[in-house]
Formats: structure tokens, C-alpha cells, sequence
């Protein structure tokens, strides 16, 4: 075939592809069968790879994902991205209707469907996607093109060839979690709790293959110009988007006028509402005539002319079947209720948290009573209350230990405050947590180190203090001869250990668990300190003056730097090589270098070990001492040692003395 003929046909082939994508996941209604669609795809991928010149970054090849971004580029949106005042009743509704019609604008709405999921703002160039962008504060947001290009309903290409900003929700399926959290339950992932999250979690993937396999689907709901393009009113604007090939929701959506006509659309979405193949959580009411929207205006932070109704959060009974009580890391004794498993919004319930003493009694709860459960903020399990009616007498009253559970300690209750603590420093639950905390994903982020196997080492001796984690090593033929352990997964647990030695300050911070010292403090000490050394000598006064920090942090902080045991700590995590600085935002960049984990191997004539490792480091890059799955590049000198082997057998990126000489003078 000439070339001619080639683009042609790849234009021929892309445009029966993109056709059918829309047929397919926007209009619900297939024209061609799977095998069709199948055989057009593979033939364009081959044209394409053997024509690279034809290349489109719009190619419906480019839906199965592949693009690896290294970070969220920042955008500003021309027009702010408002969310919408939230209403939880019929009553508030009839209010925000008094108030349209107070304006003396007719009351003619339209009602849609609350999608669960993330907004997005979508822009053409010519008919053609140009980027995607999330909410973020609603000013600035952040560029998700490379995920959002991997969405089937989202067009690459508009049946006109305008320029278009739209808006609208990103979801994922109800079926689609559901599948996702069977698989991750094989593999002892933890389960995502709900369709927002896990659609949220899909879109900040780097990498674009991740989201293409989570299925993502969209909504189209806003259009932020409508009088650009002559629109009188919402409703013309949802057909408008429609006809352009976006996926619009118009099947739900219902144009009603008065109250009356809401209050029924409400109810009748609310009967509905389980059955939709996707999340809702709740009703959007938008004043239709779009002059009607321009005379209301905005507040700073919401349109007056529409409202979201949220649906009251499900509530499930189940029985309590036991209080038991859990040790943290601070001491401090939480009551859980014990439930009989319950499914409550798509996720199974056994346990909730009762908080303290004081919490239990206030909700008169005893053992054997039938309690509701609802999810607070649709995540966390909580209990509502005791259905008294349902009692027999047989139910247990609640009573506080006075012991801890775990060591036998008398528990003390600190003055004016409501939690029992167990103070014993030594006490195991106590030293797990920690432990536990250290190793956690926003502390020293070890992965291999999760809370069943710390307990299994705390219980085998192997860890039982903070240090004792970097001595790990020392006990590789035990580890290896574990259940459930095996040299491969010894040596991953083992070298993800020694790269936390390479974690900036805040984390290791973090990660000490000292009372009332969150990621976000952690980081602003950090920030502010640069060094532990700094911190160990600053003094209360000094942390009295820092910004969000009141007078109990500043004395946690010095009972903390000024205790024995952890200054010995400390002294001991330098003596195995943990970093205590602050890393930061490297001054300089460089896109070969900055965010990379380089190791270094045999002799360089033009420079030494240590200059280089200096100079990758102020350009953001980090460098170890071993070999490891996360390691990206291995630089190999003269006479290099079993690193380069390693290297070579783990696929890594190596670079020889001409190539780091090369990037070293190009700096
Ligand atoms: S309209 C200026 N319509 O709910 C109007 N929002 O609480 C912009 N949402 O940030 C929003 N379904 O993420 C609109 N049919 C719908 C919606 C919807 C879900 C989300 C959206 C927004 C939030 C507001």
C-alpha cells in the first residue's frame, strides 16, 4: 500500500473504531460484534506500529491506557469549579423553592441524578480532546488527561468541531468494585470502601493502565459557557452535550416545575435507587431557564440557583454481640462493638469503634441489644443506637475494665479527659502498635511489614523494638524458613527495609508516634527544622511559637525529645544509617534524575562515589547502598561488584561511565 492509502485507511479505521466506542458505552446500543470491533483494532495497531508517523495521541488505541505521567501537572480553571450547597430535607428544598420564587423567577427545575464519584472538566480543541482536569480546590485543579483518555465514554473526537469545556462526574460501577475487591481480597489487598474513593484512587494513578483496568465511566452534567453556543436553558444544554457524544444522562434527568414535582422525583429516585447499575447519593435541582441562573448569581462558593439533596445514610440493624476492648499505641483503651456481620453500603460490617467509656453509656448500649449501623462520611462503621424495643432482658450491661486486656496494668484516666490509658511502657499491645505505626504506609511506608506479620515477629522474638526492624537481616535463615516465606519474599521484605533508611525526616517523624503528631505536623516540623538535631535541641518555647503547634504538642514534643530511652533510640537509628534530615523538594531537577533511586558500583575515573551521590541528590535523586526491586538505575563503574549481577537479573536500568559522564556534564 502506498502511504496515502495507509493514512487513509488507519482514518477509516480510527473513525469505525471511535464510532463504535460511542455506540457502545455512550448510547448503550452496539452496531458491531466484538469480533468485529476486535479484528479493526488489531489491524490499526499494526499499521500504527509499523507507521509511527501516523501516530495520534486521540487513536482509539490509546483507550487500553500505556501512558506513564511522573507527576499531576497543576491547571487553573477560566471558570471556578463550584460544588453545591447540600440540603437534607424536603423542607430545605421548599426553602431554596421560596426563595426562586421570592426572586419572581418561574420555578421550572431540572432534576438529575447526584453521581457518586469525582467531578471532572473536560476541553476540546476543533472537536478534539485537549485535556482533562479534576476539581481540585475549584481553582486549581490537576491534569489527568493520560487517565481520562483511558475512559470509554469519554469522546476523543465531538460530532462538531468546536471548541467545548464540559463537566461532569467520574464514576465507577457498582459491579465493577465489586469485582475489583473480589480480586483484591485474593490477593490480601485491602478492600476499597466505596465507588468514590476507588473511582478517586483510579484517577490518581500515574500510570494509565492501572485506570484502564478499573473501568472508569462518566457523566456529563455541566456546561460552564452555555450561552456561547445559544443555549436557553440546563435542559438544552444536557441535549446539546448529548448530541455532541457525550455520555448525558437524559433518561434520568426530568425537567419539573414546582415543588410538588421534585418531592415526587425524590421519592421515586429513592425507590429506584439500588437497582441503578451506579452510585447516587442523592438529587441535584437546577433552576432551568438559564437567564433565571444569571439573575441569582453565586455566593463565593456555590451557584444560588441549584441545590444537592443528599439521601439520608443507610441504616442496617444487626446485634452486638460483644464489647472488647483494644490497646493503641499511646495506651489509650478503645471499646469495640462486636456485630453480627451486616453488608451496609456494599462493604461487610463486623466491627465498629464505641470510642471510650463515656460513649457506650451515653448510648445506653448493652451486649445482646439489636443496634442500627450506619457508615459515617459513608466510610467508617458507626453505631447509632440501641433499639430499646427490641430488648428481651436478657442483654448484659456494659462495664469498663480497669485492668489492660493485654499486660494486666491498672488502667488510669487522665484529669477532665474521658479515654483510659494503660500506662505501662512495656506493655506488648502498646510496643505491636508502635511497631505497627512505624511501618505504616504515611510513616516509614515498609512494604512487606503489615500488621499480622509484625505481630508474628513481636511474637517470635525477632522485632520487639523500633531498631530491632533494621536487624532484620540478622535473621534471614529463620525468616526463610517461615511459613508462608520464601528467599524471594525475604529478600523484598529485607531491601524495602534498608530503602525506608532513605526516608525524608518527616516520615521517620511520623512514624515515632509521638501523642498528637499527625503526617501534616510532622511534615511542617520537618519543613521548619530540617534536622532531628535541630528538634531535639529546640526548646518548648521555640515549638510553643510554630504555627498550629498549642502548649500540649509542644509538651509532647519535649517529653518526648527529653526521655532516655528515646534519645537512645535516635542515637541508635543514626548508628544503622536511617536518615534524620529533611529531604524536601529538591532545589534542582532533572528529568533522568529527580524522584530516582540510583546504587552505585565499581570505580569512575572521572569523579568519585561520593561527589556523585551529592550532586544525584541535590537533584532530587536518592541513592542506596543495595540492589532492590525499587531501584531504577544502577551505575556501574570499573570492576563492579555483584550489584551489576543483581541489577541485570531484576531488569534494572543501567548506565555505564559515558552515559553518567554524559547527563553529569550536561548539568
Ligand atoms: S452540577 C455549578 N450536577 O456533586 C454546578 N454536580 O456537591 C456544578 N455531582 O462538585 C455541579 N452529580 O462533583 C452537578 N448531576 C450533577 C451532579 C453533580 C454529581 C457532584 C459534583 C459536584 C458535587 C456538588
Amino acid at each position: 500500500m502506498e502511504n496515502k492509502e495507509i493514512e487513509s485507511r488507519i482514518n477509516y479505521l480510527r473513525n469505525i473504531l471511535n464510532d463504535a466506542n460511542y455506540e457502545y458505552y455512550v448510547l448503550d446500543n452496539p452496531t458491531l460484534t466484538d469480533q468485529e470491533f476486535d479484528k479493526y483494532l488489531r489491524e490499526l495497531e499494526v499499521l500504527e506500529a509499523n507507521h509511527p508517523e501516523f501516530d495520534s495521541p486521540l487513536s482509539p488505541t490509546k483507550k487500553v491506557g500505556g501512558e506513564v505521567i511522573e507527576r499531576f501537572k497543576k491547571v487553573r480553571h477560566t471558570i471556578p469549579m463550584l460544588s453545591l450547597p447540600d440540603v437534607f430535607s424536603i423542607e430545605e428544598i421548599e426553602e431554596f423553592d421560596a426563595r426562586i420564587v421570592k426572586e419572581s423567577i418561574e420555578p421550572s427545575y431540572v432534576c438529575e441524578y447526584k453521581i457518586d464519584g469525582l467531578s471532572v472538566s473536560l476541553h476540546y480543541e476543533k472537536g478534539a480532546l485537549v485535556f482533562a482536569a479534576t476539581r481540585g480546590d475549584g481553582v486549581v485543579g490537576e491534569d489527568i488527561t493520560h487517565n481520562v483518555k483511558t475512559i470509554k465514554s469519554v469522546p476523543f473526537t465531538l460530532k462538531q468541531p468546536i471548541d467545548i469545556e464540559v463537566r461532569g462526574e467520574i464514576f465507577m460501577p457498582k459491579k465493577v468494585l465489586e469485582d475489583l475487591n473480589k480480586d483484591r481480597e485474593k490477593k490480601k489487598l485491602p478492600k476499597l470502601q466505596n465507588v468514590r474513593n476507588a473511582a478517586a484512587g483510579s484517577i490518581r494513578q500515574l500510570d494509565s493502565k492501572i485506570a484502564a483496568e478499573r473501568k472508569l465511566d462518566t457523566w456529563i452534567y455541566h456546561l460552564p459557557n452555555p450561552e456561547d453556543y445559544g443555549m436557553k436553558t440546563h435542559a438544552e444544554a444536557l441535549q446539546f452535550m448529548k448530541d455532541l457524544g457525550f455520555k448525558v444522562n437524559v433518561d434520568a434527568n426530568q425537567v419539573v416545575t414546582g415543588i410538588q414535582e421534585i418531592e415526587t422525583y425524590v421519592n421515586e429516585t429513592a425507590k429506584k435507587r439500588s437497582e441503578l447499575p451506579y452510585e447516587i447519593d442523592g438529587i441535584v435541582i437546577k433552576v432551568n431557564r438559564l437567564e433565571s441562573q444569571k439573575k441569582l448569581g453565586f455566593t463565593s462558593k456555590y451557584p444560588k440557583w441549584a441545590v444537592a439533596y443528599k439521601f439520608p445514610a443507610e441504616e442496617v440493624l444487626t446485634k452486638l454481640t460483644d464489647i472488647v476492648f483494644t490497646v493503641g499505641r499511646t495506651g489509650r483503651i478503645t471499646p469495640n462493638a462486636v456485630l453480627e456481620p451486616v453488608i451496609v453500603m456494599g462493604s461487610t460490617v463486623k466491627r465498629a469503634t464505641l470510642h471510650n467509656e463515656d460513649y457506650v453509656l451515653s448510648k445506653d448500649l448493652k451486649i445482646g441489644d439489636i443496634v442500627s449501623i450506619r457508615k459515617a462520611g459513608d466510610v467508617i462503621p458507626e453505631v447509632v443506637e440501641a433499639k430499646l424495643e427490641r430488648r428481651t432482658g436478657e442483654e448484659q450491661s456494659f462495664l469498663m475494665i480497669t485492668h489492660c486486656p493485654i499486660c494486666g496494668n491498672l488502667l488510669e484516666k487522665k484529669k477532665d479527659q474521658v479515654d483510659h490509658y494503660c500506662m505501662n511502657l512495656s506493655c506488648p499491645a502498646r510496643k505491636v502498635e508502635g511497631l505497627i505505626h512505624f511501618c505504616s504506609r504515611k510513616a516509614m511506608n515498609i512494604d512487606g511489614l503489615g500488621i499480622e506479620i509484625i505481630e508474628d515477629f513481636f511474637n517470635l522474638g525477632f522485632v520487639k523494638s523500633i531498631s530491632d526492624i533494621y536487624f532484620l537481616k540478622e535473621h534471614k535463615n529463620d525468616l526463610i524458613e517461615l511459613e508462608g516465606y520464601g528467599n524471594k519474599s525475604v529478600d523484598n521484605l529485607l531491601s524495602a527495609i534498608e530503602d525506608s533508611k532513605l526516608n525524608s525526616l518527616e516520615r521517620l517523624l511520623f512514624g515515632l508516634g509521638i501523642e498528637g503528631i499527625g503526617d501534616k505536623t510532622a511534615l511542617l516540623l520537618s519543613k521548619l527544622f530540617k534536622t532531628m538535631d535541630a528538634m531535639m535541641n529546640a526548646t518548648y518555647e521555640e515549638f510553643k511559637m510554630i504555627r498550629d503547634i498549642g502548649p500540649t504538642l509542644a509538651e509532647n514534643l519535649i517529653t518526648f525529645f527529653h526521655d532516655e530511652e528515646k534519645i537512645a533510640l535516635l542515637e541508635e537509628l543514626k548508628t544503622i544509617g536511617v536518615n534524620l534530615t529533611y529531604l524536601g523538594e529538591p532545589e534542582k531537577t532533572h528529568d533522568l534524575i529527580s524522584g530516582r533511586r540510583f546504587v552505585l558500583t565499581g570505580t569512575l575515573s572521572f569523579t568519585d562515589r561520593d561527589s556523585l551521590s551529592a550532586l544525584l541528590e541535590l537533584y532530587g535523586g536518592l541513592t542506596s547502598s543495595s540492589v532492590s526491586k525499587k531501584t531504577d538505575v544502577v551505575i556501574v563503574g570499573e570492576n563492579p561488584g555483584s550489584k551489576y549481577d543483581k541489577a541485570r537479573e531484576l531488569h534494572i536500568e543501567v548506565w555505564d561511565e559515558e552515559k553518567i559522564k554524559n547527563i553529569v556534564e550536561s548539568l
